[in-house]
């Protein structure tokens, strides 16, 4: 049987697309990543994938007249690539309404807090500055608000007193190298539901 096909984007980094690459390699997800979009031609990422022969495409938004076009033309270059799954790896922009659309129920965004708590840009500081002892990262469904659609996988993780925005980070980035293949694993291997909010494993007795 032909392998899910996975799309990845990103803004930069991309060691989510890494790991999602990785864990496709070793089959812990039973797919193939197709192809990995850019919005900006910089992204460090885009260099790692080229040199591992995938295919990629930058389409940078500042050629396009507004949100809504430059999303078209990354639906259409996914789905001429086959593109099944959409995951947002470090993609620093809002997806509009045709793009959500084009992919229903299967796009995912990775975030470095347990939500709904912190949402936005800044996770890790946010959550600092607020003092929670624990914070971790979520992998949850796209919708058309930021940080907002279903919860597929939480992970937990501790915040120390001596902690600071970068030391946080980065002990939240290993757990979210295994959460985004785990809930891809889990959504491509099982029956699953929305009901309500909730993202449900499993069928429905
Ligand atoms: C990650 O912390 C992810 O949770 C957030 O942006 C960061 C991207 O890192 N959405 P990378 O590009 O995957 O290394």
């Amino acid at each position: 049987m032909p392998k899910t096909k996975i799309g990845v984007l990103i803004s930069g980094r991309g060691s989510n697309m890494m790991s999602i690459v990785r864990a496709c390699k070793t089959g812990e997800i039973p797919a193939d990543v197709a192809l990995v979009v850019s919005n900006k031609a910089d992204a460090a990422g885009l260099e790692w994938a080229r040199d591992r022969g995938l295919t990629t495409a930058v389409l940078s938004h500042k050629e396009f007249h507004d949100r809504e076009d430059h999303d078209r033309a990354i639906v259409s270059a996914l789905v001429t690539a086959g593109v099944e799954w959409v995951c947002l790896a470090g993609y620093m922009r809002l997806l509009s309404r045709p793009f959500i659309e084009a992919f229903p129920g299967r796009i995912l965004n990775i975030h470095p807090s347990l939500l709904p708590s912190f949402p936005g840009l800044h996770g890790q500081r946010d959550a600092l500055e607020w003092g929670v002892k624990v914070s971790g990262c979520t992998v949850h469904l796209v919708d058309l608000e930021l940080d907002h659609g279903p919860i597929v996988e939480q992970c937990a993780v501790a915040v120390g007193d001596d902690d600071d925005e970068e030391a946080l980070s980065a002990r939240i980035l290993e757990h979210e190298h295994q959460a985004y293949p785990r809930a891809l694993r889990k959504l491509l291997s099982v029956p699953w539901r929305v009901v309500g909010r909730r993202v449900v494993f499993g069928k429905p007795r």
